[in-house]
């Protein structure tokens, strides 16, 4: 299988919105995906299995800030490092903007996402009451900080 990472282009919209449907309760809508192409700050990537969409991530970037929107993967293509491949792509492409610091909310009940996070070397930073809609639910966040010693320290990198 050749999976090829790249750049989510206008092409792309119908997929993603599909695939934004089949695994959210309260999906971005095409026209929002549309605009985040649009926009000079925000980066999407797609995994394009031979015109199959995979999955895809964003990032807004906001200065010294990259804010994790959305992650997702396709149930037929999980647990094969997807996710992980496009998160580190986004670290790789803020660090090239000078980005240091990675966040973003999660379901407090979606295991499979906090798990993903902590391996990326995430932390729990806080809680919001009842962020999420559809059901209602506590939001978890969490971020990477890059130029936090302990980060290091969990990759094994001493200063
Ligand atoms: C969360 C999600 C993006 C993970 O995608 P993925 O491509 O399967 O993730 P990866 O293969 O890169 O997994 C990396 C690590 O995350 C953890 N992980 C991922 N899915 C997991 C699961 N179902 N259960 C436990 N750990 C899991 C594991 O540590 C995994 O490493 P391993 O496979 O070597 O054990 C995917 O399950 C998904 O799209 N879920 C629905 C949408 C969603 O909830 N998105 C996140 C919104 S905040």
């Amino acid at each position: 299988m050749d999976i090829q990472l790249r750049d989510m282009v206008s092409a792309d919209l119908f997929k993603v919105a599909d695939l934004e449907r089949r695994l959210f309760s309260d999906p971005w809508s095409i026209d929002s995906f549309r605009g985040a192409l649009r926009s000079q700050n925000q980066v999407f990537l797609v995994c394009d299995d031979d015109g199959t969409i995979a999955g895809y991530c964003g990032m807004l970037m906001v200065p010294g800030e990259g804010q994790i929107l959305n992650v997702a993967v396709d149930e037929n293509y999980r647990r094969r490092g997807l996710a992980t491949e496009m998160m580190n792509s986004m670290v790789d492409i803020g660090t090239t903007n000078e980005v240091f610091l990675y966040t973003l909310e999660v379901r407090e009940s979606n295991a499979p996402a906090l798990a993903l996070y902590k391996s990326l070397g995430f932390v729990p930073t806080g809680r919001r009451k009842g962020y999420y809609k559809n059901p209602e639910e506590d939001a978890i966040l969490m971020d990477l900080d890059l130029t936090d010693p302990n980060t290091l320290k969990r990759f094994g990198i001493e200063d």
